[in-house]
């Protein structure tokens, strides 16, 4: 099962196992990680799953379609490497992840 590394809004660095298949936001609701609020769900329609992709990471998680990208426009603080969490399948090239929690409560 992959690792994902989350890191919340108050620097705490969490690794989790998070089953294939599943969202990098999922996997952060099923583990607990302050500050992933998700409020729609995960249907890309309210930007509360906003994380930032560790760089080195960018390429393999690869650039957000244009329904995330506009939804992204709602996110606080949007930087060149914002995901919408709710939007990365986790998979196993995905191994070893690092995620950084955005500020998601406004
Ligand atoms: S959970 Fe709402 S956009 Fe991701």
């Amino acid at each position: 099962m992959p690792k994902i590394i989350y890191v919340d809004i108050n620097g705490a660095r969490r690794e989790c196992n998070v089953a294939n298949g599943v969202s990098v936001m999922e996997g952060a609701i099923a583990n607990g990680i302050a500050g992933i609020l998700a409020i729609c769900g995960g249907s890309c329609a309210c930007s509360t799953c906003h994380t930032y992709i560790d760089p080195e990471w960018m390429d393999r998680v690869g650039a957000a379609s244009d329904i995330e990208d506009s939804t992204l426009e709602l996110a606080y603080d949007r930087k060149p490497n914002s995901r919408l969490s709710c939007q990365i399948e986790v998979t196993d090239k995905l191994d070893g992840l690092v995620v950084h929690v955005a500020q998601n409560d406004g």
